[in-house]
Parts: C-alpha cells; structure tokens; sequence
C-alpha cells in the first residue's frame, strides 16, 4: 500500500481553519472573563468609597456624640451640632426645629448661613411643609427638586433670597415622641444620598437626647430661679403684713399704756376705758399674728383638707373685713366631700384662694367675696368671684415689668403646679372672677388608704 503523504497546504489550511476558531473563541472568552473582573473590580472599588464613606459617617457620629454630652447649654448644643452636620454633609445651609409642646407647631431655632437670623421668627403650623410631614410622621423626607414640590414651604425662600433645591430632613425622636426636626439644604455636590439619610439620623437619635437634656437643665435653672423669687416675695410679704398689721398695734399698745400710766397720776377715772381698749389692741394683735401664723403654713390644710382650711381662712378674714366673705361646696360624693389630693395641688389651689381673696379685698371694693368648691364626677373647679369695680385685665398684663408685683403671675403659675387651667375674667366696673378647672387625675388623687 502506498503510504500517502500529507498535503502540506491541506494540513496548513486545515490547522489553521481549526486554530483560528479556536483562537477567536479563546479571545471571546477572554475578553468576557476580563469584563466580568473588570466589573467586579468596579464594584469593589465602589465598595471601598462607600465604605469609606461610611467610615467617616461613623467616625462624625461619634465625633458629634461626644461634643454633644460635653454641654448643657441648649443655644450650644444646636449650634454646634448644625455646623458639624452641614460641614459633614457638604450641605450649604440647614436648620433645626423644635417642636413647641401645647400647639405642636415647630419653631426655628438655629439655621446657618448668612440668613440664619431672618429665618429665626419663624414657626411653622403643625404639620405643614417638609419639616411639619417630619415631625408629624417621625419618618425622614429627601427631596431632589425643592421648587417643584408642592410641601416645600416657599415662603421662606421668598422672605429670606434663599434658594432651596435639594433637602433632607430627619426627625429628632426621644422615647417614641418627635421633639423636632434636623433639615440640611442643597448639598454641594449632588442630591443627598441614603447614606447621608442614615448618617443624619442616627445623629439626629442622640442629639435628640442631647437637646432634652440640655432643655430639662434650662428647666431646673428657671425653676431655681423661680423658687428663689418666690422665696423673696414670701419674706417682702411678711415683711409688709408684719408692718401693717401687729406692728402697728404693739406701737398703740405702748401708746395707750403711757397715756394709762399718766392717767393714774392725774385722772384716775380714765385708767379703766384705757385699759379695755389696751386689752382690745391685745386681742387684735394676738389675732393678727395667728393668722399671719396660719396663712404661712396652714395645718388644717394638710390634716383635713381644701374645705376645712378655706373655712378657717375665710373665718379668720372675715374678723378684720367689712366685705362679706362666702365659702360654697358643691360636691357629687356623699357627705358633700371633696376629695384629698396629692399635698402639692391642694397647697397650690390654696394659695391661688389666698390671693385671689386678698386682690379682692385689696383693690375691689366689693361687698361680697364668694369662693366655691364645685366637684362633678371627676372635674373640680375653684372660682374666686367678687362684685366689685374689676379691672382691665390687659393693662394689668401688660406692665407686669412695670409694677413688680408678683400676685397674677403666681396665681398662673400655681394653676399649673395644681395640675389645672386657669380662666381669669373682668372688666371695669364688672368684678371679677377667677376659676381654676382640674381633671381629677389617679396621679393627683391622695389613694384611699394614704388618706385614712
Ligand atoms: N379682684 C380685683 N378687683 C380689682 N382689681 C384687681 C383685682 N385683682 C387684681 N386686680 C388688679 O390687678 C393688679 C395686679 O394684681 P396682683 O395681685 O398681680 O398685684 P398686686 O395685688 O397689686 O400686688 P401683690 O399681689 O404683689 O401684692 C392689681 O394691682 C389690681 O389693680
Ligand atoms: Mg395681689
């Protein structure tokens, strides 16, 4: 058999047909793997920057934290944490509100940049704009075009030349409450992203801790005060009433006495009548001074309750007045009782009794002063009522400053440490009336038990 020899340009072709699709395949294969690494390189270096990102995020949080716990000052809390944040967030501008607790409006208190004071008056109605949906929800809002979403509040870019683009807005929550809000403008380098969203509100969770500390300090500072002021205005008080009062009768008594020791010498005769009305300055005075005794800390007061000691107060009242002075109680409870509550409320309602009846004695001109004690179901309220000439209730408001009386304020402030609301009417001409409403609370009820 005749060996046959291979074609040298068959094989070639034939190698190089089948090398060739091997190659092209080879290089198609390599160049995906290639973009697959490529991509996953993409994606880790990606990776990296984010966690970088979030490095720094974390070491801000913790950075933040830290200043935050080192003062107490509110005004530098807020400060400090606005600039730390815009700084940190690239942002050009931002804001905290603080939600005011009776009409739950939110209230400026610091905005960076050079508008920060004249966007500091401002307040916005509860739940109204970005900021309001915020503290409404508790839930964070970004926004990436300002000017075509109908919650931005555009006022404030009106009033103030500012223009918002971009926002992020956090809430600042202690124990499940919102107690306002944290806002950052326009970041400088694109819209805020999720990280900065998460960066923001976790600092937002300790600075809100960070602000109700600071807030309760500003609160037992102004508490301090108060107590001092009311300290002062007790012993001015009894400084007064001490001056007026038995003062005045110890100096007729020595008065009286001298003329008696002369009446002895030259007249006899008269020595009886002045020694009757020695004995009536005695009593006067005696009597003057155990109620003075008994208005600064009334007993009966903490051994038998609201209507033993307003009777004994008005009893005691009426011995030196021409108006009449009338106590009522009304009570749904059987034998007419009014509850027990906790010493701090009924020593606060007493007081405002004590003024209120004092006001009117003092400047009313009344013929009758009538306070009652009205209790229905679970709801007390205290009126204070007077037909004298009254007054107008604005003036007296007003110049508070002025006059440097104490009297009006205090009977506000003890409506509130009585745990009730306060309704104040009068007019020229009209008397007055003062009520104090209380809900009768568990919390300001003396337990049954305690009471026996
Ligand atoms: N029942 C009342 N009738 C008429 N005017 C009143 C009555 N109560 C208060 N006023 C007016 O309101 C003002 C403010 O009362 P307030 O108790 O605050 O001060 P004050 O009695 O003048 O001083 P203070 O209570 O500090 O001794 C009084 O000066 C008086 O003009
Ligand atoms: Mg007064």
């Amino acid at each position: 058999m005749a060996s046959q020899k291979p074609d040298l340009q068959t094989t070639k072709k034939i190698f190089s047909q089948w090398n060739r699709e091997k190659l092209v395949n080879y290089a198609a294969s390599l160049s995906k793997a290639m973009g697959a690494e490529r991509a996953k390189h993409k994606a880790l270096t990606s990776q990296i920057e984010s966690a970088k990102d979030w490095l720094q995020g974390l070491t801000l949080v913790e950075e933040i934290g830290q200043h935050l716990s080192s003062t107490l000052n509110l005004d530098e809390v807020l400060a400090l944490l606005l600039k730390r944040v815009t700084e940190a967030l690239n942002a050009e501008d931002g804001s905290i509100l603080l939600t005011e607790e009776i009409s739950g409006d939110l209230i400026f208190q610091i905005s960076l940049g050079a508008i920060s004071e004249e966007i500091k008056p401002f307040r916005i109605p509860k739940g109204e704009g970005i900021a309001g949906e915020v503290a409404l929800t508790g839930v964070p809002i970004r926004v990436d075009n300002a000017q075509k979403d109908k919650r931005h509040f555009k006022q404030i870019d009106i009033d103030t030349g500012f223009l918002t683009q971009t926002i992020l807005c956090v809430p600042l929550l202690t124990r499940q409450r919102v107690i306002g809000v944290i806002e950052v403008f326009n970041k400088r380098s694109g819209p805020f992203t999720d990280e900065d969203q998460v960066i923001l509100s976790s600092i937002a969770n300790f600075a809100a801790i960070a602000i109700e500390n600071a807030r309760l300090h500003q609160r037992v500072l102004a508490e301090r005060d108060r107590v001092v002021l009311a300290q002062e205005e007790t012993s001015r008080k009894l400084q007064r009433d001490l001056h007026d009062g038995p003062t005045q009768l110890v100096a007729a008594i020595q008065m009286n006495l001298d003329f008696a020791k002369q009446a002895l010498k030259k007249d006899p005769s008269l020595v009886e009548k002045e020694l009757d009305e020695i004995i009536g300055l005695a009593q006067k005075a005696t009597h003057q001074m155990r109620t003075l005794l008994f208005e600064l800390r009334p007993l009966v007061l903490e051994t038998q309750g609201l209507a033993a000691a307003l009777t004994t107060f008005l009893k005691r009242r009426q011995k030196d007045e021409r108006t009449a002075l009338h106590l009522t109680v009304n009570s749904d409870r059987p034998d007419n009782a009014i509850p027990r509550l906790i010493s701090k409320s009924e020593m606060a309602i007493f007081a405002i009794v004590q003024e209120a009846v004092n006001n009117a004695l003092k400047h009313a001109m009344a013929y009758n002063i009538y306070v009652s004690l009205d209790l229905k179901k679970d709801r007390l309220s205290v009126t204070i009522l007077d037909d004298g000439q009254g007054f107008d209730l604005n003036a007296v408001s007003n110049n508070y400053e002025d006059r440097g009386s104490y009297g009006m304020i205090n009977i506000k402030e003890r409506a509130a440490v009585a745990g009730g609301n306060l309704a104040i009417k009068s007019a020229p001409g009209a008397g007055a009336e003062i009520q104090v409403n209380i809900l009768l609370t568990p919390g300001l009820l003396v337990a049954e038990r305690d009471e026996a």
